[in-house]
């Protein structure tokens, strides 16, 4: 039977089951007691928001279920379930749950992932991970909703559909035909904790051994002698599988080292040294860390430009995602026994504080944000310098983390 999650149970015994008079009383860690107060009531406020983003679009949420960002005209973006941010949402208030234990967040946490329940079948994106794992996933561990296993175990299967035997990687896109064969993507990282679980709960190893297989390719394809990554790596399927072409759809070229890109890298090898103990992944994990902070045009609160090579440092949009991502991602870094293991700490530490002093949201504004100064797509002129969700999603993470690591517990836990 699955095990309730550690930090909900502690919690639980700390507070005598009793979370009406004081939610963040018993939380150890000041910054993540002082951000959960915001959150609590931010993201509150988001439901208002939600609403009269609905009314004013004449939509419905199953037809647009979760916020991504704010608009160049100051509009809510809400997006349907097959946009790829649509499980961040959801991910943020099961974290609330988490945090908390309050039942009003689990209750709203469910709403909006069981809007998503039809992504189990959609094999159209290797996204899923990011999709259904946050969202169905997070559900499951801290809650172990009936029916989540089930849509979990659909999704692994559609994500698992998108492999190339033949080249070793998981196809990222299906668009672009014309310029792509077969496109990966270094955020294809992120969707491999979805397999490596699918294969422990359903005791079907080819999960993993595709996870493995993806993660020994990229190794191989996608990365530079100095350590950064491309962020698409194009595979001749048509022939032997080989890598053919190293491009950029969302840094500033073929060359640059996009910031968002780094940081998945980064959190995608770390999760799979968790996953394996292969310490080449590992390695991997710690020479990513080591380009990332020690960067010349890395600023020095540590959030980085949107591209490590924008040619307009130091005027160049920032991107918080990058810098919650990578946060959260040096916290479990710091736990794996490495010797710079105090050196990632400090790092995760800085940026979390920087980003909560100078890159959060105000209260009741920016439509129930929490960060700000994002850039999603620069090239395509969108989502620069904004709120958006999965900055937040990995700001919360990484504040889950922090308490983890407050109360002795592991930083991820691994055994449901
Ligand atoms: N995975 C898409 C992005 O990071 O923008």
């Amino acid at each position: 039977m699955r095990k309730i999650n550690y930090l909900l149970l502690l919690a639980f015994v700390l507070t005598g089951c009793n979370f009406s008079q004081s939610p963040f009383g018993k939380i150890k860690d000041d910054l993540t007691r002082e951000n959960l107060e915001f959150a609590d009531q931010q993201l509150r406020y988001a439901f208002e928001a939600i609403d009269a983003a609905h009314e004013a679009k004449g939509s419905t949420p199953e037809e647009l279920p979760s916020p991504r960002n704010i608009q160049p005209d100051g509009s809510l973006r809400m997006v349907r379930a097959r946009d790829w941010t649509s499980g961040f949402f959801p991910g943020n208030l099961w974290y609330m749950y988490e945090l908390t234990g309050d039942e009003f967040w689990q209750s709203q946490a469910m709403k909006h992932t069981e809007y998503l329940e039809s992504l189990k079948s959609y094999r159209g994106t290797h996204d899923l991970g990011f999709m259904l794992f946050d969202s169905y996933g997070n559900g499951l561990r801290l809650a172990s909703v009936p029916g989540y296993q089930d849509v979990l175990l659909e999704g692994a299967e559609s994500l698992a559909s998108r492999f190339n035997p033949v080249a070793g990687v998981i196809r990222s896109w299906d668009h672009n035909s014309d310029k792509w064969q077969f496109p990966v993507i270094i955020d294809n990282m992120m969707n491999l904790e979805f397999l490596f679980w699918a294969s422990k709960v359903s005791g079907d190893p080819k999960y993993r051994d595709i996870a493995v297989t993806h993660a020994n390719t990229t190794l191989e394809n996608h990365f530079r002698p100095d350590h950064s990554s491309f962020h698409v790596v194009d595979y001749d399927v048509a022939g032997d599988g080989s890598a053919i072409q190293f491009h950029t759809h969302q840094g500033y070229s073929h060359e640059s080292a996009w910031a968002r890109g780094q940081a998945w890298g980064l959190y995608g090898f770390v999760a799979c040294y968790r996953e394996t103990g292969d310490t080449r992944y590992l390695d991997q994990a710690e020479a990513i860390a080591r380009f990332i902070l020690s960067h010349p045009n890395l600023p020095g609160d540590k959030v980085p430009y949107w591209d490590f090579d924008a040619p307009d440092i130091p005027n160049a949009p920032r991107d918080v995602s990058a810098a919650t991502i990578t946060a959260s991602a040096l916290y479990e870094l710091s736990e794996t026994g490495v010797e710079q293991g105090e050196y990632y700490r400090e790092m995760a530490d800085l940026i979390i504080q920087n980003v909560a002093k100078n890159y959060r949201a105000g209260l009741h504004e920016q439509h129930g944000f929490l960060t700000v100064s994002s850039t999603g797509h620069l090239p395509a002129g969108s989502e620069i310098d904004v709120p958006i969700v999965y900055a937040d999603y990995y700001f919360i993470e990484s504040l889950v983390r922090r308490e983890r690591l407050a109360n002795g517990l592991p930083v991820e836990p691994t055994d449901w």
